[in-house]
């Protein structure tokens, strides 16, 4: 409970977003931005497995997007980034392509995606492909080709170590249930390479005819007319291939040894002659090198590389014991100085390769869910850079309880990083213990649209159980409660569209040493707002002389806002926007 003695006024949030009115004429007359749509974008990411079912299988579908465009658009969103849909063994969900060109049976068929697209493009809906070319299947043809004799012609498509130069120098693999990225392969007695699983080897980028290989495919996909690429573990692509020895322990700091490598700025510069330049697609690499600078390189538009990266760096705060607000905000702070006069960044908290953003950051009891949940939205949707959001953030989904024990999960990641902690005599519990908090499979499982059972995901079985919380934390439920999380959500991508100092304006940390409350400015012109996010679970209060001056409450997670004339008091989690009248 708040003082009352701060209580001067309790102003009832009951702001309506669409009163903002855009005023694009003001802002480019009187400031040099650079506008772009894939700036303005607000990105909506889905898991195509776990979004809709329609024919029973337990596994998502096109046909389950096409059904829930209504919904997508109505989220104010106006991107959709997919996951690989493409031929896959799915070892890794599809991340282990065997056919570029063609659609994974489980999701339906190319004619499911030609809908899919026309229709996303009627709602206005841009569609970006997730391109997965460090590596292949083990069953894609080229693969297939290359391993069956040392003379292929499709032989230096991959990676190859022949044994009689004795074993491999050490390369450490992410999903290897030994860590081991050499795997020994008897038809031709030579090694092949894999950094993720033992059916994800590694192409050779070195190959030119590689190279060509995957423009065309990139150009197939423009020619359908898909709006954007994001390039699945692209930093990783180029390789020293004389393979030197790295120092005993390299594995600890990878990233050091693979990413960014000689070669890497040239097949970007290739593919963005080739493909990118000639068509209004947007790009993004997973990964944003070793450093700022690396970062810069890859996105500076003079470099004709890429439009945008996404770091690791502040997805990898959360831990199983919690973590630190400080950091969160320097972070995110660090990364938008470095980019604040050129270049451009992403804005995210969770994905495919994380659990649920409000477990690792926020708090996902009861009481605190929603809130959080809200909390977290209006940070990512308020930040300079574009925002990248989540299926089921949307509607404040946590992650699963019933994920207890290894056999639970599906993830390579999960079960291969089990048995090398057997293996190596790792403490199981620990490891356990990180699992049930940060497994990839938290952030996987199935969509909550309603209350009935499965959720109305499926008719079957769905592939990975739903979140029981599913009763109340659906779709259906969140459309028809004006406080839910979902609602929340809209407002903000609303606020966002209508707002352009939300996208291009600067930001500004301020007083940084809060220990509860991330506040910032966002700044365009004439246009101020500030942004208060209380992180934690207690009311924490705001001192700031010319508060007044923020009189407008734009957005707040809660119906009251108690404050004085300089100091405002924020309830658990509350998040607001202020702006100046
Ligand atoms: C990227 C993807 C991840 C996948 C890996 C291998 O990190 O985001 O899901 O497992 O690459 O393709």
């Amino acid at each position: 409970m708040y003082k009352s003695v701060l209580l001067m006024f309790i102003l009832l949030a009951t702001y309506s977003c669409t009163e903002s009115k855009k005023d694009n004429n003001t802002t480019t007359e009187t400031t040099n931005i650079d506008k772009k749509w894939w700036k303005e974008a607000i990105v909506y990411q889905i898991y195509p497995r776990s979004f809709q079912d329609t024919d029973g299988d337990g596994i998502g579908d096109l046909k389950g997007i096409i059904n829930r465009l209504d919904y997508i658009k109505s989220l104010g969103v106006t991107a959709v980034w997919l996951n690989p849909i493409y031929s896959s063994p799915n070892d890794d969900n599809g991340y282990d392509v065997s056919d570029y060109r063609n659609i994974m049976s489980d999701f339906g068929t190319m004619e499911d995606f030609d809908k899919m697209l026309s229709e996303m493009h009627a709602r206005d809906i841009k569609l970006v492909m997730d391109i997965v070319v460090n590596h292949s299947s083990d069953e894609h043809e080229w693969f297939k080709e290359s391993r069956s004799s040392r003379d292929n012609p499709y032989r230096d498509y991959y990676h190859w170590w022949p044994a009689e130069k004795g074993e491999p120098p050490y390369r450490y693999s992410l999903f290897d249930a030994e860590g081991n990225a050499w795997k020994y392969d008897e038809q031709t007695d030579s090694y092949y390479l894999h950094y993720f699983s033992q059916k994800q080897p590694d192409l050779n980028w070195e190959n030119p005819k590689v190279r060509q290989e995957v423009n065309d495919i990139l150009k197939f996909w423009a020619e359908k007319g898909v709006d954007g690429f994001r390039l699945d573990a692209f930093q990783f692509a180029a390789k020293d291939t004389t393979f030197p020895k790295f120092p005993d322990g390299f594995e600890k700091n990878f990233i050091q040894y693979y990413a960014m490598q000689d070669g890497l700025h040239k097949y970007l510069k290739e593919m963005n002659s080739e493909v990118f330049s000639n068509y209004d697609v947007m790009t993004v690499a997973e990964g944003a090198g070793r450093t700022l600078e690396e970062a810069h390189e890859l996105v500076d538009a003079d470099r004709n590389e890429i439009n945008m990266a996404y770091a690791f760096d502040a997805v990898d705060i959360p831990k199983a014991d919690g973590y630190d607000l400080a950091t969160f905000k320097e972070t995110f702070s660090k990364w938008d100085s470095a980019f604040a006069k050129k270049g451009w960044i992403s804005i995210f908290l969770s994905n495919h390769d994380q659990a649920r953003m409000v477990s690792r950051y926020a708090n996902d009891v009861l009481a605190y869910r929603a809130p959080s949940a809200k909390m977290l939205n209006t940070f990512i949707l308020s930040m300079r850079g574009t925002p990248y959001c989540y299926f089921g953030d949307e509607l404040g989904m946590t992650n699963n309880p019933k994920l207890k024990n290894i056999e639970d999960y599906k993830d390579i990641a999960a079960i291969n990083g089990f048995k090398k902690a057997k293996t190596n005599n790792e403490d199981l519990d620990e490891y356990m213990r990180n699992l049930r908090f940060g497994s990839r499979d938290h952030g996987r499982t199935p969509m909550q649209w309603d209350a009935s059972e499965n959720a109305g995901f499926t008719t079957g079985t769905p592939w990975l159980p739903l979140n029981p919380n599913y009763k109340s934390v659906n779709v259906n439920a969140e459309e028809q409660n004006e406080e839910s999380v979902l609602n929340h959500f809209k407002k903000m991508t609303a606020l966002r569209t209508n707002n352009d100092v939300l996208v291009y304006g600067d930001y500004k940390l301020i007083q940084k040493e809060h220990k509860q409350i991330y506040a910032f400015t966002r700044t365009l012109d004439k246009d101020e707002v500030l942004i208060l996010l209380n992180f934690s679970e207690n009311e924490a209060s705001f001192a700031l002389d010319n508060l007044a001056a923020y009189s407008e409450i734009k957005i707040n997670n809660y119906l009251e806002l108690a404050h004085t004339e300089s100091e405002i008091t924020l309830k658990p989690y509350q998040a607001v926007i202020l702006g100046k009248d």
